[in-house]
């Protein structure tokens, strides 16, 4: 990593997450504003070649991970062009999605060694499945997540929780791990433009920790080493394949080692998933100027913690962070 993607704070950031497409085939509330999001246009949105130019910069620079999200990564009917082309970066290339179209791209993920997966997956009850996504996609999922388990690929399922809707689901959760190598993920809800958050519908790490231990016998629950740029402290039942881990960005973010970058589907560069200023790549990477001291500028930016908001209520007011999109535009 040089110095383009270090920031003040000695944070080096390697891993590049590019959202391909602001659509969703799913409406998640907490993702999605009921009211809908104004679209970029179509013509401002970065093509495959331009996304395979733009990641190669960030490579040259020191990124070897890529992650793809969206909106929903697996829409963008080019979706085959783009994965052969970040192929060709050499990084580790790996997807968040909600896995309703893994089975029409499969055979593409195979061949260009897109392993690790990350599929989101609120809950196991088919009706609460509508309840929170609007549409009834929950056995396609299914099927996709037996699919991908069938063909070994290393799956995350991400479980955003919500108090009163799937709190009630922990515990099923973690015994989905017995006999599956899979990790889950629980999140605590996080506000962004438009999903009417309140501190009173997040469920805490701490409330997740209190049931595992009300449920499990303390000699059972082993907490795992965590990756140094986690978001997920990680954690396992003992003798299950799989594991679980919480991703507290609320009650204990994990600024300190955050190795992420974000580019938007419209070519801007995010420097925290909380930050409301962005940095335009796209109209000058089509100028023919180059971005590099563009991109340092946004890392030099970065603040300490959760762009520089110092509560989460902070996060929440819009008259402090009008400018900040939906979940659906960022790609988590
Ligand atoms: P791995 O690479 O498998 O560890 O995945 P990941 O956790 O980086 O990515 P994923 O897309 O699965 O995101 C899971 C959850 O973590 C989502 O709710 C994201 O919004 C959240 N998340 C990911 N990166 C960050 C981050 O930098 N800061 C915060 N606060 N949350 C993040
Ligand atoms: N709070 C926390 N996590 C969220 N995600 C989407 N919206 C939110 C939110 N408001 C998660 C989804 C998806 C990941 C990319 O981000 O679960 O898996
Ligand atoms: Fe990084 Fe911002 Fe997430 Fe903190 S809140 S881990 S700085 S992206």
């Amino acid at each position: 990593i040089n110095a383009v993607l270090t920031d003040d704070f000695g944070r080096k950031h390697n891993y590049l997450r590019i959202s391909l497409i602001e659509k969703c085939n799913l409406r998640c509330t907490y993702c999605m504003p009921a009211d809908g999001i104004v679209l970029s246009p179509k013509a401002s949105l970065m093509t495959a070649d331009e996304i395979h130019a733009i990641a190669q910069t960030f490579v040259n620079n020191g990124v070897d991970k890529i992650r793809l999200t969206g909106g929903e990564p697996l829409l963008r009917k080019d979706f085959p062009e783009i994965i052969a082309k970040l192929a060709s970066l050499q990084t580790e290339i790996s997807i968040t999605t909600n896995g309703i179209l893994i089975n029409k791209h499969i055979d593409v993920l195979k061949q260009f060694n897109v392993k690790k997966i990350n599929l989101s997956l609120d809950t196991l009850v088919a009706s609460k499945f509508h309840s929170i996504t609007l549409r009834n996609q929950f056995q396609s999922v299914i099927d996709n997540l037996h699919l991908l388990l069938n063909n070994d690929f290393k799956i995350k399922v991400n479980v955003v929780l919500i108090k009163g809707f799937n709190d009630d689901e922990i515990i099923d959760f973690i015994k989905l791990t017995e006999f599956s190598p899979i990790s889950i993920r629980f999140i605590e809800f996080m506000p962004f433009a438009g999903n009417e958050w309140d501190r009173s519908k997040m469920v805490s790490q701490k409330e997740i920790l209190d049931q595992v231990q009300h449920h499990f016998p303390e000699s059972d629950v082993e907490k795992l080493e965590d990756d140094k740029n986690f978001t997920a402290r990680e954690f396992k039942i003992k003798n299950y394949l799989g594991s679980f881990g919480i991703i507290s960005s609320i009650t204990n973010p994990f600024c300190d080692g955050c190795n992420r970058i974000r580019l938007t589907a419209n070519g801007k560069i995010k420097n925290c998933l909380f930050s409301n200023s962005e940095t335009d790549l796209l109209t000058h990477f089509r100028n023919s100027e180059a971005i590099e001291d563009l991109i340092a500028f946004a890392i030099k930016s970065k603040k300490k913690v959760r762009a520089g908001m110092t509560t989460i209520e902070d996060v929440n007011n819009p008259a402090l962070n009008q400018d900040n999109r939906s979940m659906i535009a960022i790609g988590g």
